[in-house]
């Protein structure tokens, strides 16, 4: 992955063996993933609704999971924006590290598709609106937010969608608006693995393609970096989240 891009390199970038975001032969022994990944290619299975169910059922789970502290890579967005900003956070899920820390100082819309997630955000981020609903399918004014974010979440969207979703961003941030997300390593095709005792469902292309779809879709990368997965466990080093900082141009 190439090097931070702006003089403000304040996220960390992959160090060690091959950045990857996950492959059957890197399973770890322990943690949430079970049964290998298996190709989601099955035309008459819904794998929106296994996700958004699958979220329903493994909501507490993933919550007690989750890394309570928000990762350092939030703050190159926080300080950018002003006290009061509209945010969007898509696929909040259960609200925590993310929407809570967003929410102590500007104005949060998480939105997610499972509403167990949401019981849990609502409960845990008090502060925040919350909307259910299929990021595809929701629709925001023109202009409406000084940033969106979106943690660990567009992966589990068809990746062909993927596009579509950067230009809807787009139409939503208002002119110099950020977009701050977790995308993809390595190019993987359409899989399911059994995460936190469901079946779960993952789509993604790997970070070069979306450096260059970000591009076409009219933003600038500003940082780049690297997370883990964002909660404890044997195998959190197997995983790695590229994460971008990107800004509207125009
Ligand atoms: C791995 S969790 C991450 C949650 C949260 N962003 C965090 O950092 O803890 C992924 C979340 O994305 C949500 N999600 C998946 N597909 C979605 C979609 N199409 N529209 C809205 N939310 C979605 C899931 O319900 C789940 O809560």
């Amino acid at each position: 992955m190439t090097a931070v891009q702006s003089n403000q390199a304040t996220f960390r970038e992959p160090q060690g063996e091959t950045a990857r975001t996950r492959t059957s032969n890197a399973m770890p022994t322990s943690g949430p993933y079970h049964g290998g990944m298996e190709p989601a290619n099955d035309a008459r299975r819904d794998y929106r609704r296994l996700v958004a169910n699958g979220y329903d059922v493994c909501a507490p789970a993933y919550n007690a999971a989750r890394s309570l502290e928000p990762p350092a890579e939030l703050r190159p967005l926080m300080r950018r924006l002003p006290d009061g900003a509209q945010v969007l956070d898509l696929g909040c899920g259960a609200g925590v590290p993310i929407t809570r820390a967003l929410a102590a100082r500007f104005a949060v819309t998480g939105v997610d598709v499972s509403a167990g997630q949401l019981a849990l955000a609502r409960d845990q981020v008090p502060g925040a609106t919350f909307l259910q609903c299929d990021m595809m399918a929701c629709d925001f004014a023109a202009g409406s937010f000084d940033a969106v974010v979106s943690f660990y979440a567009i992966f589990h969207l068809p990746r062909e969608e993927h596009e579509r979703l950067f230009r809807k961003i787009h139409g939503w941030l208002r002119r110099g608006g950020y977009l701050l997300a977790t995308l993809a390593m390595t190019d993987e095709a359409a899989y399911t693995e059994e995460f936190f005792d469901v079946e779960m469902y993952w789509s993604n292309y790997g970070i070069d393609e979306y450096r260059a779809m970000l591009e076409r879709t009219g933003f600038d990368v500003l940082e780049s970096g690297v997370l883990h997965h964002g909660y404890d466990d044997e195998g959190a080093k197997a995983e790695q989240h590229p994460i971008v900082l990107a800004r509207r141009q125009d």
